[in-house]
């Protein structure tokens, strides 16, 4: 299978519009080694014809223009993205729906009943799309079962609940509801490859520890350094762990868990602009590439 890596930023992307931090201003005037991100998608195929996406980020016109794979290639209208797989509901994985809205069939989107809901609800863009190509919602486990895509014949997912966050406008915000958040573990029959792919990890439960184990290659959380840094850069009151994210540093932190792994290619994506593993000459990064750590970059292609 080909896992091509649309979005590697977390929310906000990299630079964020209106930050100022170390990061985003070093990265706009240069003064750090560090390359530009866009918010949070990914794309897997089995043929490199037929696309499945992983979360639908608001950059995905700018990110279809940068993947000549995903482009429209036959007859007028036309796209190479079969389907579109949700993780939770947020606003960086959701938005890109919107920016799709002249296809002229409706489209097939795949997440849990809570992340639908909170896209019927508060954030009403199942409801929006129906002014225009409309959706057809497939309703996907969070048992860690599996379902199948028509047309992605050779590959089989694997959909489990997480310990994150639902978005700030969900009613179950403060109260999770199993589904609000998945973590998946994508399997290519004919080689029995795996991909594990988690944007957004709050915590290492049995389940999310199993798959990382045994999957071939983690795309997981690579959202914040510390804890504390959002706070620390003066930009947030929010720690990481409030909002769903297993900072990497410290005690029971992302590089102690990818360590205990011996199997898959370790891979971090999802990066927070605040998160100083951005800037590719810190030490922080160094330590990533110490531990043989990966940060994703937009355009990074893993076959498997
Ligand atoms: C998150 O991953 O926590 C959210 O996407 C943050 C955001 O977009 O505001
Ligand atoms: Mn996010
Ligand atoms: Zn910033």
């Amino acid at each position: 299978m080909i896992i091509r890596v649309l979005g590697s930023g977390a929310g906000g992307g990299f630079p964020q519009w209106n930050c100022n931090c170390n990061n985003c201003s070093g990265v706009r005037n240069q003064t750090i080694k560090a390359t530009p991100r866009t918010q949070s998608s990914i794309a897997i195929s089995n043929d490199g014809e037929h696309w499945v996406l992983f979360n639908a980020s608001p950059d995905i016109r700018a990110q279809i223009e940068a993947f000549p794979g995903i482009q429209p290639h036959h007859g007028v209208r036309d796209t190479g993205i079969s389907a579109v797989v949700l993780c939770d509901g947020q606003i960086d994985h959701t938005t890109g729906l919107l920016i799709l809205r002249e296809s002229p069939k409706p489209l097939e989107i795949y997440c849990t009943r809570m992340v639908r809901d909170d896209l019927e609800s508060g954030f009403p863009i199942f409801n929006m799309l129906g002014h225009f190509c409309g959706i057809n919602h497939h309703e996907i486990p969070f048992d860690g079962s599996a379902f199948t895509i028509p047309g992605i014949d050779d590959l089989c997912f694997y959909t489990h609940a997480l310990k994150s966050k639902a978005p700030p406008y969900s009613p179950h915000r403060e109260n999770p509801h199993a589904g609000d958040n998945i973590g998946i573990l994508v399997k290519q029959i004919s080689t029995g490859k795996t991909l594990y792919y988690s944007p957004g990890l709050g915590e290492i439960e049995p389940q999310v520890e199993t798959a990382m184990t045994n999957a071939d290659c983690i795309l997981v959380d690579g959202t914040f350094w510390t804890d504390s840094e959002m706070i620390d850069a003066g930009v947030s009151k929010k720690t990481a762990r409030s909002i769903g994210h297993l900072p990497q540093s410290g005690s029971g932190g992302m590089i102690e868990v990818m360590d205990a792994l011996e199997k898959p290619r370790k891979v971090l994506i999802h990066i927070n602009n605040t998160n100083p593993i951005l800037d590719e000459q810190s030490e922080q990064r160094n330590i990533l590439t110490q531990h043989g750590i990966e940060v994703a970059f937009d355009g990074l292609e893993i076959e498997l």
